[in-house]
């Protein structure tokens, strides 16, 4: 027997908060404080949150904030347990749909420097490391590497995002409309 798993992107809603920050807790040093994620969805007007959900089950959570023509990654965690299986990467392409219907150029975003798994993930997709925050976390010191993509509407960027993205079924996930094409472009 076959056992089809269904994921699907939504954008997230006040009922998400309480699964999204018991995620939070388990995957980061330092969670977002209590009522970020509130004022967060309801006063910033800059913020896009999205959660992904594998037969309805909220399996991991990103953000951006749109300022001018870049999108900056604010957030992007999966539940420990489901980690390593792609989430991240439908999590990320999914960011970039977003900051394209946002009408952004760039996505740029700040990890911490010893988070070599989200450092591979961010490569994966041709983000570049263009600097170093030296003691940016104060919870340990830790140095923050800045890292920026391509242009979103660079060849190179969209082949790559392409082929990265491959083969996942997502509901919400549409690469091709993202980049104004008819679909299976
Ligand atoms: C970072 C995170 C979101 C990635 O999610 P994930 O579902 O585990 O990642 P995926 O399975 O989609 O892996 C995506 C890519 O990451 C890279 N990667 C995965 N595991 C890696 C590892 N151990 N070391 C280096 N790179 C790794 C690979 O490029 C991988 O792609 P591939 O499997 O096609 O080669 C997740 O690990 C997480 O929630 N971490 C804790 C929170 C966090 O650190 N968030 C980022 C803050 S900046």
């Amino acid at each position: 027997m076959q056992v089809i798993t269904r994921l699907a992107l939504e954008p997230m809603s006040h009922a998400d908060i309480a699964t999204v920050q018991a995620i939070e807790r388990q995957v980061f040093v330092s969670p977002w404080p209590k009522n970020a994620y509130a004022t967060e969805l309801s006063h910033n007007p800059h913020a896009s949150y999205i959660v992904l959900r594998r037969d309805g089950d909220l399996v991991g959570y990103a953000g951006l904030w749109k300022l001018g023509s870049e999108a900056h990654v604010t957030t992007i965690g999966v539940r420990a347990e489901d980690q390593g299986n792609g989430y991240g990467k439908v999590l990320l392409g999914a960011l970039v749909v977003r900051a394209l219907e946002l009408k952004t150029h760039w996505l740029t975003l700040e990890v911490r420097s010893g988070n070599l798994h989200a450092i591979g993930l961010y490569e994966s997709f041709g983000f570049k490391a263009i600097g170093r925050r030296l003691g940016y976390y104060t919870d340990n010191g830790e140095d923050a590497i800045v890292m920026w993509s391509d242009s979103l509407y660079s060849q190179r960027f969209e082949r790559n995002l392409m082929r990265r993205l491959e083969g996942i079924d997502a509901a919400g996930l549409d690469l091709a409309a993202a980049y104004g094409k008819p679909a299976g472009r």
